[in-house]
């Protein structure tokens, strides 16, 4: 393909801080923005730290933000872009730095060991298990998660707020308990745990998490709804609920 010259402005620090800096690096047609930030580490900035695996949108190891939105860099194409346009690249902004474009999204791994796992009812042995083909189906859209934590990244409930990070699992986590609420074999109570323990109140639905999902899940609406009507439902009633979930609504 034919080659141009790509500007590109990309954050350079580390925990201690840093600055933008600019560069002019070869774009050729066709490539993504993750092909260039690699032409610019092997050409002019060896020591850049840009995180990356599949190059293929499925790793979720890329995320960063291109002129301010959130993205993965392998799957931002330069044609978006006007040839003349400079191209800022920063790191995610609501987890700390490590270097240049490279953060620590631990927050995340964090908020996941702290929901309860998959819970059967008691005596029900694994090879026993039986679900309806619809109940996989419902489960299959928020499994399709590459963990790229745009979504954690993007909700103003932590992205300015550094002091709700303790009270608020995050969309990608409600998404998980989603799934598991819906999930027929499943006895846990998740909706006093998602209400008092992982800050679902704290969600107004504004909906940036579903808009910059590369795997298109409608967090919003497929998950955190539903979730807060169970929430809001009825008062909690254990036989009711035990009934609802072991026959189905
Ligand atoms: Fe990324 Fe979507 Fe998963 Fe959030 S729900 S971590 S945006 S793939
Ligand atoms: Fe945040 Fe998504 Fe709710 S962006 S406020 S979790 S709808
Ligand atoms: Fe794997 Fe971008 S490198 S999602």
């Amino acid at each position: 393909g034919t080659s141009y010259a790509a500007s590109f402005r990309v954050w350079r620090g580390d925990a201690g801080g840093g600055d933008l800096q600019d560069y002019t690096v070869e774009a050729i047609d066709g490539e993504v923005v993750l092909d260039v930030l690699h032409r610019l580490q092997a050409t002019q900035t060896p020591d850049l730290a840009v995180r990356w695996n599949c190059k293929a949108g499925k790793c979720g190891s890329c995320s960063a933000e291109v002129n301010g939105r959130p993205r993965l860099l392998c799957m931002t194409r330069m044609s978006v872009f006007e040839r003349d346009e400079t191209i800022t690249v920063t790191p995610i902004r609501t987890f700390p730095v490590i270097r240049d474009l490279v953060t620590d999204v631990s927050f995340n791994y964090e908020k996941a060991r702290q929901i309860p796992s998959f819970t059967p009812p008691p005596g029900l042995a694994p090879g026993e298990y039986r679900m309806q083909q619809i109940d996989v189906q419902r489960s299959q859209e928020f499994r399709k998660c590459i963990e790229c934590f745009l979504c954690q990244n993007v909700c103003h409930v932590v992205r300015d707020h550094e002091e709700n990070k303790e009270a608020f699992a995050g969309p990608r986590y409600f998404i998980r308990i989603a799934e598991l609420e819906m999930h027929p074999l499943d006895v846990a109570d998740r909706r006093s745990s998602a209400q008092d323990e992982d800050g679902l109140g704290l969600c107004n639905i504004t909906k940036c998490c579903t808009e910059v999902c590369p795997e298109n899940i409608h967090i919003t609406d497929n998950a955190i709804i539903p979730m807060k009507e169970r929430v809001a439902d009825r008062r909690y009633d254990p036989i009711v609920w035990l009934g609802n979930k072991l026959f189905r609504r």
